[in-house]
This record gives C-alpha cells, sequence and structure tokens, in this order.
C-alpha cells in the first residue's frame, strides 16, 4: 500500500505537470501544434458562440485557440502555468484582444460561481490533469444548463494491440505531460451531461472531439 494519500499524490502529479508545461512554454506551439490544431479549431467551431456569450476554456496554455473565437465572445482563459499564460497573454495582446480574461488557476478547484458560462472548451488537457473526475464535475458546474461543453483530447484506444501500448507507454508520457491511457468514459460517463456527438479528429483520427449538454 502506497504511504501518500490520494491527495497528496495528485498534489505531486499537479506540481509535475506545471513543471513540465512552464518548460515547454516557449517551444510547445512549435512542437505540437501541427498535430493539435485541426482538432482545436473543429472544437471551437462546433462552440457556435454566439455574440456576447461567456466562454471559458481550461487549460488555455499559450493561447492558440485565441486566434479562432469570434471578436465579440468573452473568453476567460485559466492554466495553471504562469509561463504557458505568459505566451497567451502576449498572443491576446498582439492580436488586440480585449475581451479576454487570462488567469492562474487549477482546473481541478475554479474560482467561478455555478453557472457562469454558456460555453465551455477543453482542448487536450483532460489527459493531462491529476484528478479527470474532479475537473468534468467543476467544468459542469461553472457551465449553466443548456450550455455548451467540448472536450477534444486522446483517449485509450479500443484497439487490443494499441491500448496495449498505449498502457505500457503512459509512464513514459506522463513525464512529458499527459497520459495516453485515459479511458473515453472518464468523459462520456461525467454525471449531469447529455452527450451530442462524438467524432474523430487530427491525425488518422487518434483524437476525439465530444460535445455535450449539461442538463
Ligand atoms: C497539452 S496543453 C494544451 C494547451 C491548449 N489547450 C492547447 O490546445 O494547445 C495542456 C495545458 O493544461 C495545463 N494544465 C495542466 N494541469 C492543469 C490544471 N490542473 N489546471 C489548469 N491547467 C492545467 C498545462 O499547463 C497546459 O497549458
Amino acid at each position: 500500500m502506497s504511504r501518500y494519500s490520494a491527495a497528496e499524490r495528485a498534489a505531486v502529479d499537479s506540481r509535475r505537470v506545471e513543471r513540465v508545461y512552464s518548460a515547454l512554454s516557449r517551444v510547445y506551439d512549435r512542437g505540437f501544434d501541427w498535430a493539435l490544431g485541426p482538432g482545436r479549431r473543429q472544437a471551437v467551431s462546433r462552440m457556435a458562440i454566439a455574440p456576447g456569450q461567456r466562454v471559458l476554456e481550461v487549460g488555455v496554455g499559450t493561447g492558440l485557440s485565441l486566434l479562432e473565437y469570434p471578436e465579440q465572445a468573452r473568453i476567460t482563459g485559466i492554466d495553471i502555468s504562469e509561463p504557458m499564460l505568459d505566451q497567451a497573454r502576449q498572443r491576446a495582446a498582439d492580436l488586440g484582444r480585449n475581451r479576454v480574461e487570462l488567469q492562474q488557476m487549477d482546473a481541478r478547484d475554479l474560482a467561478f460561481d455555478d453557472d457562469t458560462f454558456d460555453c465551455v472548451l477543453a482542448p487536450y488537457v483532460i489527459s493531462v490533469v491529476p484528478e479527470p473526475e474532479r475537473v468534468m464535475r467543476e467544468i459542469r458546474r461553472v457551465c449553466r444548463p443548456g450550455g455548451k461543453v467540448v472536450i477534444v483530447n486522446h483517449f485509450l484506444s479500443e484497439a487490443r494491440v494499441l491500448s496495449l501500448l498505449e498502457r505500457v507507454s503512459t509512464p513514459l508520457s506522463q513525464w512529458i505531460g499527459f497520459k495516453l491511457d485515459l479511458p473515453l468514459s472518464t468523459v462520456t460517463e461525467a454525471a449531469g451531461f447529455e452527450i451530442v456527438s462524438i467524432d474523430r479528429v487530427n491525425l488518422l483520427g487518434l483524437w476525439r472531439l465530444i460535445e455535450m449538454r449539461p442538463t
């Protein structure tokens, strides 16, 4: 049995993830955008944001999605890593986006009232955070009933050989900031949502875009 409680392990994991992304902040766009850009763009367009709607992006990173949002939307982006947020702040300034608010915050403990947002987007973050179920509960809490939640992420494959490979590679992938073996059910079975659609996106369809409606 482990000497550490689940909460202590989650705190250690969270600090490690924060360190990894802080270290990657300056190279993140060059390293990852070619693979993750198409799914992110589809995710923003799937939200079909109406003028004046309030949008939360969980794990906003360097703010690559800011390029995609309509001008009139009121965007709040949160991330645990200040260096990632610094890149996002620079991008928001370069784009002249003054309706964007960027805050350092843990997705497991969102500092917003219930039902604050019309739409919540979580691109490539749910397999990065410790306690993804807790993050799903927080997303449900802050999104108003009838709003829109869009998650885009890689999940454990249904193909036997690939899933075996993903499971054995996860200890390594965690050191570069994400788990390869997160089951899709972590998202699709989260309480308080109706699933609208699940689509394959990005290279070889290895990522999923899940649209959900809080009930
Ligand atoms: C793979 S990056 C995705 C960034 C961005 N969403 C994108 O599409 O490029 C994961 C992001 O999640 C952030 N993150 C990790 N754990 C977090 C947490 N507990 N709360 C908020 N953000 C977190 C990381 O700092 C990093 O910026």
